[in-house]
């Protein structure tokens, strides 16, 4: 069995899924379910024995310590994060809880879980950190993508609190020899993505005839990396990356917000096409995100020479894709973006008028 944490989240469910899909091997999916926490999108599981979801908080140590016990895990995949930057921005203490001191937290436990296996299973197993490329700053320009090698520069709250908990996974391998391995990827997208971030907020306006918020000038760049593909290189990673050993995962696709935004437009026009005028005339520029990041870019080439992996998507087939998922499961955004979600629009949109 592997243990995953945040798996009702956007990437660790879609991960849950497709793992699931894909191999025998059964999942222990412990979830705190915050407000980006939905046990719908794992409906499709209800019923199959081989997905054991618990509802817990990475921070309560027994919790952890009894879970690992019972479960007997052969790998951790730690998703469980805050992870929304202009949320860190309104509300930085849960990103230092659940970020910092719930990773740290679970290394313990893992650590004292690890240290009891018998010898082969303890050198099989294995610790998975699931971070970010925001850890790395923000680029100029002309400056070459991240590698593994960059030096860590965080710029907001979200940010500095997964650069502190890389850095812990670290000293975990450097310092008690816990086989781990991180990755740190660019922006994702795909299904089942909480509307709070640029991709579905942007479908969901659209369709709702509300306006598209572009923050500042637009000419912010992120990398793309369709959650599918993500997911397939944490697979990858998992089975072959070397304990010790940072991963960069990328899609090759740099991409400016209001292009991103304009495209987005373009095929919400030719498949769900307004009355008239197109889905362009409600971008907005708004007020800036404060520090807001220039640029990411990935170099991920490490993954392709010593695991093999490389995206399968484009980012217009990933696009493509995701919007077709979103015009098709408008039920699923609906019951997301209800109550708390409501005022959480109020509080990030009201101030950048
Ligand atoms: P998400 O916010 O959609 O999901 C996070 C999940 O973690 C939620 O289900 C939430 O309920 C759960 N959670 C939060 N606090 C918890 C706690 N204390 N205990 C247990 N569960 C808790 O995030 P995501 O987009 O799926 O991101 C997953 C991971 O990938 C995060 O570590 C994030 O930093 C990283 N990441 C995400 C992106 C992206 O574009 N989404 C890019 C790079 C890295
Ligand atoms: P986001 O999805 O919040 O991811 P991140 O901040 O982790 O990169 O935002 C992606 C980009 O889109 C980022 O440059 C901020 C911008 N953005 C907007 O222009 N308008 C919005 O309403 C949102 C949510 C983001």
């Amino acid at each position: 069995m592997i243990l995953v944490t945040g798996g009702a989240g956007f990437i660790g469910s879609n991960f849950v899924l497709d793992w699931l899909q894909g191999t025998g091997e059964s999942v222990l999916n412990i979830d705190k379910l915050t407000y980006a926490g939905n046990l719908g999108t794992l409906e499709p599981l209800h019923g199959n024995v081989k997905h054991v979801f618990v509802r817990a908080d990475i921070c309560d140590r027994g919790a952890m310590d009894a879970l690992l016990a019972e479960h007997k895990p052969r790998a951790i995949l730690h998703f469980a994060a805050e992870s929304h930057v202009d949320r860190s921005i309104h509300g930085p203490a849960d990103f230092v809880q659940t970020n910092v001191v719930g990773t740290f937290t679970l290394l313990e436990a893992a650590r004292a879980y690890w240290i009891t296996l018998p010898a082969a299973q303890k050198a099989a197993f294995r610790f998975l950190h699931v971070s970010t490329d925001e850890v790395f700053g923000s680029l100029s320009e002309d400056d070459p993508p991240f590698s593994e090698t960059t030096p860590y520069a965080p710029n907001s709250p979200y940010s500095a609190t997964k650069a502190g908990s890389d850095h812990l996974v670290r000293a975990y391998h450097h310092t008690y020899g816990l086989p781990v391995l991180t990755t740190n990827c660019s922006n994702n997208y795909g299904p089942y993505q909480f509307p709070e971030k640029l991709i579905p907020l942007m479908i969901a306006n659209a369709l709702a005839g509300k306006p598209l918020p572009v923050y500042g000038d637009g000419n912010n760049v992120r990398d793309w990396l369709y959650v599918g593909d993500h997911c397939a290189a944490i697979r990858r990673v998992l089975a072959d990356g070397k304990p010790g050993e940072t991963y960069n995962i990328g899609g090759w696709n740099e991409k400016k917000n209001l292009d991103v935004v304009s495209t987005l437009c373009d095929l919400l026009d030719a498949s769900r096409p307004k009355a008239e005028g197109s889905y362009r005339e409600q971008i907005t520029y708004v007020k800036d995100r404060p520090g807001h990041d220039r640029r990411y870019a990935i170099d991920a080439r490490k993954l392709e020479r010593e695991v093999g992996w490389k995206p399968a998507e484009t980012f217009e087939t990933g696009l493509a894709k995701t919007v077709r998922w979103y015009l098709d499961n408008r039920e699923w955004v609906d019951e997301v973006a209800s109550g708390e979600y409501q005022k959480w629009v109020e509080a990030n949109y009201a101030e950048r008028v």
